[in-house]
């Protein structure tokens, strides 16, 4: 009797020491998991807590984990095993769900003036806003919605004498692309130090952004230009756009904000630089180099998209010229690589890589509704958040894989 008791004793103790191997063995395997590792790591800015949030949304398989854990503690000491675990880093990225609540109130107040301001004369009709869309559905949604092409010289008054052999005589498509891998990159203070110039110039073309240099900044952010996307103040203001051997390399675009969509002749009567006069200067200077104007419906038929998505009002003002190459490089690319727009550990109120100037409006957005392209970007992304966090990298597949 006695013998059997303690046998069944012992069988228990066993059967008990087993299940608690392997609650400790469970317990060192979900630290490997990044997105676990967050639950413990909810502080931080409420801009990037959207990992946290992701965690926290799997309530009650942590709450049964962590009863698990408490109970297994009491009979056998687990810490021990996890105390030889490496540390794992925490991967807080951009929340998709920002809300201009979040914004310092500086550039919350920057972008209620810009909503009474409407420079741009905008007057939003269609759906939302708010409008939930899967990643699948956005993207084509963009691609039906946003035509990214070019002022042809078919185009009034780009037809007239005056400007007779001034635009370049082929499609951009014949030009650029298509493309497989392409990477955009962006002029954020965060690729300082970032050594990713190897892994951008392995893409097969690469887009940067206005006055952006690779000179002494190779190691960061590669020396390969195969697109230049350049804003029109830079091209009718900066001296040296005509003189920087910079602009030289690769396919330039100028792009001008217009009134909220208007036509080519009525954006020709009242662009918002007019950068005209300059841009014939370079063509005469560089006839041999292709130098486009991106139509000016086209940040409209993006920014009509932003807003139809985004829960609140968004800046009435064009997207950034980084959402603007984002979307030219879907267009010609079957796989987008986007560095830096979505910010990784790096993050920083330093605005540009290649200039000591500080705000971080660069990042949050003040005149650009930057905040609502960055929640678009991380919804569209393919990639890891880990890239993102690491490496600022955000992968978008491109149009022409996009089967809608
Ligand atoms: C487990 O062991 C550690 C030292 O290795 C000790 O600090 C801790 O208090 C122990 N916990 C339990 C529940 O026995
Ligand atoms: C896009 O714009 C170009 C130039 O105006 C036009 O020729 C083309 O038909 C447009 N494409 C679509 C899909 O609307
Ligand atoms: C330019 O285009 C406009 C509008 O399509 C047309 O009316 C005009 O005749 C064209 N001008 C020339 C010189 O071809």
């Amino acid at each position: 009797m006695i013998h059997i008791i303690l046998r069944k004793k012992l069988s228990c103790f066993v059967l008990a020491f087993f299940l608690f191997a392997i609650v400790c063995v469970w317990k060192e395997m979900k630290k490997g998991s990044y997105y676990d590792s967050l639950k413990w790591e909810t502080e931080g800015s409420p801009l990037v807590m959207g990992l946290g949030k992701m965690a926290m949304g799997s309530g009650p398989q942590s709450k049964v984990s962590t009863q698990h854990l408490r109970r297994s503690n009491q009979a056998l000491n687990c810490t021990k095993a996890s105390a030889k675990a490496k540390p794992q880093p925490s991967f807080q990225v951009w929340n998709k769900d920002s809300s201009s609540k979040n914004l310092p109130s500086r550039l919350q107040n920057i972008r209620k003036n810009y909503l009474n301001m409407n420079k741009y004369k905008v007057s939003y009709k269609g759906p939302g806003p708010g409008v939930k869309l899967s990643a699948e559905a956005l993207r084509c949604h963009l691609r039906n919605h946003v035509n990214v092409s070019m002022v042809e010289s078919i185009d009034f008054p780009f037809n007239t004498s005056e400007w007779e052999g001034y635009l370049p005589k082929e499609n951009i498509r014949t030009k650029a692309g298509p493309w497989g891998k392409c990477a955009v990159v962006s002029s954020a203070g965060s690729l300082k130090s970032s050594q990713l110039g190897r892994e951008i110039d392995d893409h097969d073309a690469v887009l940067r952004f206005n006055a952006a240099p690779t000179a002494n900044f190779q190691q960061d952010v590669g020396t390969k230009t195969t697109i230049r996307l350049i804003n029109s103040q830079l091209v009718t203001i900066e001296g040296r756009f005509l003189k920087d051997s910079l602009y030289n390399e690769g396919i330039l675009i100028v792009w001008d904000p217009s009134v909220y969509h208007s036509d080519i002749p009525e954006w020709y009567q009242h662009p918002d630089y007019s950068f005209f006069n300059n841009y014939k200067s370079y063509r005469k200077m560089h006839p041999n180099q292709p130098f486009y104007i991106l139509r000016p419906q086209m940040p409209w038929e993006l920014w009509d998209i932003l807003q139809e998505i985004s829960p609140e009002e968004i800046q009435p003002n064009p997207p950034s010229s980084g959402m603007l190459g984002i979307m030219i490089m879907m267009t010609l690319c079957d796989q987008v690589d986007i560095y830096e727009f979505l910010p990784s550990k790096r993050k920083t109120d330093i605005c540009y890589y290649y200039q000591k100037f500080f705000d971080i409006a660069c990042t949050m957005g003040a005149y650009h509704p930057l905040l609502f392209e960055k929640n678009m970007v991380k919804h569209l992304n393919q990639g890891a958040d880990e890239d993102i966090y690491l490496h600022g990298k955000a992968t978008l597949p491109g149009f022409r894989s996009t089967h809608c």
